[in-house]
């Protein structure tokens, strides 16, 4: 079932919690795929009731990303969702949930700023704001849902990691349930933006897994110094990639790491003609 106001979703959890029945919620941008789909299986698992909601959040776009041609499959969502058990897709439009004009600078919506020791390293380098959209929509979206569980891939280890943040300091009682990264076959990372690769382009994108699984293996064979585990990437890059960050932090606070170890999250971003790809992997 399709829901396309707040006032619907409500009235529909509502009626649900009065049952004592448990809500997950499983945020998204629309475009489903396995990735995703994973997800909404855990929460449709765990939980009595499951909400997808599918909204491309114009205000987590910095100045020339893809909002206009960021892929919007609805009809195609909703059969995925429906297949798995999901039981509403919240589908609203901006205007629903940013309000009449939706004016989206903050001088006139109120955000949620998430820290900047969070914020200032990996995407956030070069999506200034972005963080502030998605928690600013996840907030939103966690009031009007009110779930027990929210679901957040691995793949976007980084807004997992803020999300849990913002879920602590604001007290939002909800636990956030984290889900291991979907790959294709061959590899690369699930992600709606694969959409815009041609086949040239995803030969090139199958660098980044090349890269992180390599780093893995040369650190399970007992290399720690994070210098020499950073050169191993370099033969599998070319003119093609232009690689934005390859990085060692700490999984749980995104502190630098002096050398690597079981803590330690590898996160790569890669541009391949217009599309920025990431992915990361858990030494
Ligand atoms: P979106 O990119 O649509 O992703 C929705 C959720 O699916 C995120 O939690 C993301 O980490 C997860 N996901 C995407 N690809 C995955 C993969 N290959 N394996 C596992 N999980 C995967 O992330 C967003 O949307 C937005 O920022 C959102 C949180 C919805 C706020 O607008």
């Amino acid at each position: 079932m399709i829901l396309h106001t707040i006032a619907e979703v409500r009235e529909q959890v509502k009626k649900w919690k009065k049952e004592g029945l448990t809500v997950g919620l499983v945020p998204t941008m629309g475009a489903l795929h396995a990735g995703h789909r994973s997800l909404i299986e855990k929460s449709v698992e765990k939980c009595d009731k499951t909400v997808v909601s599918v909204f491309v959040n114009p205000i987590q776009f910095c100045p020339g990303e893809d909002l206009d041609k960021y892929p919007r499959t609805l009809n195609e969502d909703n059969e995925l969702c429906e297949k798995v058990g999901a039981d509403i897709i919240f589908a609203p439009s901006p205007k629903e949930m940013y309000g009449e004009g939706h004016i989206l600078s903050n001088d006139f919506l109120t955000y949620v700023i998430p820290p900047y020791f969070y914020v200032n390293k990996l995407c956030g380098k070069s999506r200034v704001g972005h963080f502030d959209g998605v928690c600013t929509v996840v907030n939103k979206l966690f009031n009007i849902v009110q779930p027990d569980f929210a679901f957040f891939g691995q793949k976007d280890a980084q807004q997992l990691i803020i999300i849990r943040k913002m879920v602590k300091d604001l007290n939002i009682p909800v636990e956030i349930i984290p889900c291991p990264i979907v790959r294709e076959e061959s590899g690369l990372a699930l992600s709606s933006r694969n959409k815009y690769l041609n086949n040239e382009q995803k030969g090139y994108a199958l660098a980044l897994r090349k890269i992180l699984f390599n780093i893995k293996a040369c650190y399970d064979k007992g290399i720690k110094d994070i210098e020499a585990l950073k050169e191993t990437a370099y033969p599998y890059l070319n003119e093609h990639h232009n690689l934005e960050y390859l990085e060692f932090l700490d999984a749980d606070t995104l502190d630098e790491k002096k050398s690597a170890d079981d803590n330690t999250r590898v996160f790569i971003a890669v541009k391949i003609g217009d599309v920025r790809l990431i992915d990361n992997i858990m030494l």
